[in-house]
């Protein structure tokens, strides 16, 4: 039998589980409530004066518990560092993707150890802060060998994989070549890696065309697809997604009226990344017009060392609340159910019985206090599969 774990004394318990809310509402809130965890699923949740007895007991002592961030962007492969680059672009230069040929050279000069430590200690400090599922990208290998071991390495972290040789055009290569390598030999060896297949499409990187027959030879070989569109400039890339009836388009930062409309009838998920525009300097997405207009939004981190190195969710809660105009129960709601969503998962991010014991118990007696104290570190503890991790 598996051990059993009871979390009591929640003063505030987001469970994302509609029908279960007191309050009506997105999150699903429970007050004075308890959590029983069985193994690796949540096995009963409920008032507090009604919890059964389990293995393990825990008091919250008042405090929040949340369900788990899902972040599902992140380019965690890489090595090196481009801390001057971000400090040339606040003094006044702009970010362009030419910087990710940079992270290529060191990543392709490291080791698959130095890698996996790299992977791992972001993986830990991403699990300190809440984050209980993430995807992980390739796309700084930009060689068959490269690509392949970036994901050969994310796999080790998660299931959530992405093959992102499409990320720009490695600068000893045409851009035709290239889209041949990366559908043909690169794809037969990422694919067994990954889940996913993702392309940047943006101008100085891939257009909607070369998006387009990427993400087809991706799906001939079995692989999800998902986009990073409208990033630095108008175009098509958001309208490409939702024709292809993506789960989720990624950034969404320049978007004309037809890219809303498009996202509205595809039901494609928006996942918005504010990190990029806080260290980019760049105007941030309208998320409040997006939502208004039916759309539905993830937030995620897109950790990576060049448009933007945080891995913290809460941050990214913060900045969607101050500076993109969500309320804080939709930001919460964006970074974890939604999140799940756009992985096309249903088993996380959600907090009812028979769903994933990812969980994360705040310092604080609301989630607001995410968005309220940006920059505090509030996460008091995590349970990920059941089994505490912080
Ligand atoms: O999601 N947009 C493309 N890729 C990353 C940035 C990569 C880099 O600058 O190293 C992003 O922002
Ligand atoms: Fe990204």
């Amino acid at each position: 039998m598996s051990t059993t774990t009871v979390i009591t004394g929640i003063g505030e318990l987001v469970t994302n589980d509609v029908e279960r809310g007191e309050e009506g509402g997105l999150l699903g809130i429970v007050r004075e409530a308890a959590v029983v965890l069985e193994g690796a699923r949540v096995a009963w949740v409920g008032p507090a004066a009604d919890a059964p007895d389990a293995d393990v007991q825990v008091d919250a002592g008042g405090r929040a518990v949340i369900p788990g961030f899902v972040d599902s962007h992140s380019h965690l492969v890489f090595a090196g560092d481009r801390s001057a680059e971000f400090e040339a672009r606040m003094t006044g230069e702009p970010y362009t993707a030419g910087g990710i040929r940079t992270t290529v050279a060191r990543t392709r000069a490291a080791s698959d150890e130095q890698l996996t430590s790299h992977v791992g200690r972001l993986v830990a400090e991403m699990r300190a802060q809440g984050t209980t599922t993430l995807e992980i990208k390739s796309g700084y290998g930009l060689s068959v060998h490269d690509e392949a071991r970036s994901l050969a390495v994310a796999r080790q972290f998660t299931d959530e994989t992405t093959f992102l040789g499409a990320h720009v055009v490695p600068a000893d290569t045409t851009p035709e070549d290239y889209v041949d390598l990366v559908t043909g030999p690169m794809l037969a060896a990422a694919a067994p890696h990954a889940r996913w297949i993702d392309v940047f499409c943006e101008d100085g990187a891939f257009d909607v065309d070369q998006a387009r027959a990427i993400l087809a030879a991706g799906a001939d070989s079995g692989l999800r697809g998902r986009l990073h569109a409208n990033q630095l400039t108008y175009g098509g890339g958001v309208r490409l997604a939702c024709e292809l009836g993506l789960v989720a388009v990624d950034h969404c930062t320049f978007l004309a009226g037809d890219d809303v409309a498009a996202l509205v009838s595809s039901g494609t998920i928006a996942t918005l990344l504010p990190g990029v525009e806080f260290s980019t300097r760049q105007p941030y997405p309208d998320a409040r017009g997006l939502l208004d207009a039916g759309v539905r939004i993830a937030l995620a981190s897109d950790c990576n060392p060049g448009s933007c190195f945080t891995s913290s969710m809460a941050l990214c809660i913060a900045l969607a609340v101050r500076e993109m105009r969500m309320s804080p129960a939709e930001a919460l709601h964006a970074a974890t159910a939604v999140g799940a969503a756009a992985l096309g998962r249903d088993d996380v991010g959600v907090l009812a019985p028979g769903r994933a014991a990812d969980l994360v118990l705040l310092d604080a007696p609301s989630y607001v206090h995410l968005a309220y104290r940006p920059g505090v570190p509030l996460v008091a503890g995590v349970w990920q599969a059941g089994r505490p991790v912080l």
